[in-house]
C-alpha cells in the first residue's frame, strides 16, 4: 500500500521562520468540510483505533512527531508525520492509529464532511469484515 503523502508548499523568511498552506480542492482531492487537532498528549500516547465508511482527510504535524499507523485490511504501512510540510491523506475504510512521539506534538486534520458518529467503524473485526465484502462486489 503507498502512503498518500502531499508536499504542503511553505515559503520560508530569513530568521523569521516559515508559512505553510493548501488550498482545498487544488491541493487536495476534496472540499474541506471540518478542521479539528489534538494537542497536549504525552509521548507514547496512542489514539485513533478505527475507520471511517465515507470521511476522507488529511492529517498532518506542525509541531512534533506523531507516527500514523494505516492498515487497509490487507496489508498494513506506518507513515512518521515529523515536518510540517509533510501531509498525509486517509480515504475512506483505512483503519488508522496514531503514536505520540514526542510529547505536546500536534496533529491537525482537514476533513470532507461534519461530524458524524455513525460514520465511525471502532470495531477492527468489524472493520476487516466490511472490507471483505467490500473487494467481494
Ligand atoms: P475520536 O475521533 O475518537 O478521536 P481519537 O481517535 O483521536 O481518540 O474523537 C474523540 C472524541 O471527540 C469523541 O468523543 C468524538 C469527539 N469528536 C467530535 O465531537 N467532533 C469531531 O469533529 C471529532 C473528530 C471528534
Amino acid at each position: 500500500m503507498n502512503p498518500q503523502i502531499i508536499h504542503i508548499k511553505s515559503v520560508a523568511a530569513e530568521g523569521m521562520g516559515a508559512l505553510s498552506f493548501f488550498e482545498a480542492e487544488r491541493d487536495l482531492p476534496f472540499a474541506i468540510k471540518r478542521i479539528y487537532y489534538i494537542y497536549g498528549a504525552p509521548k507514547g500516547v496512542q489514539r485513533g483505533g478505527h475507520a471511517h465508511k465515507a470521511l476522507r482527510q488529511l492529517l498532518w504535524c506542525p509541531y512534533g512527531s506523531i507516527l500514523i499507523r494505516l492498515d487497509d485490511g490487507k496489508e498494513k504501512t506506518e507513515v512518521l508525520l515529523d515536518d510540517p510540510t509533510k501531509g498525509l491523506i486517509v480515504e475512506h475504510f483505512m483503519w488508522r492509529e496514531m503514536i505520540w512521539q514526542q510529547e505536546n506534538s500536534v496533529l491537525c486534520v482537514a476533513a470532507d464532511s461534519y461530524y458524524d458518529a455513525a460514520d465511525y467503524i471502532r470495531d477492527y473485526d468489524t472493520f476487516l469484515q466490511t472490507v471483505a465484502g467490500r473487494n467481494e462486489l
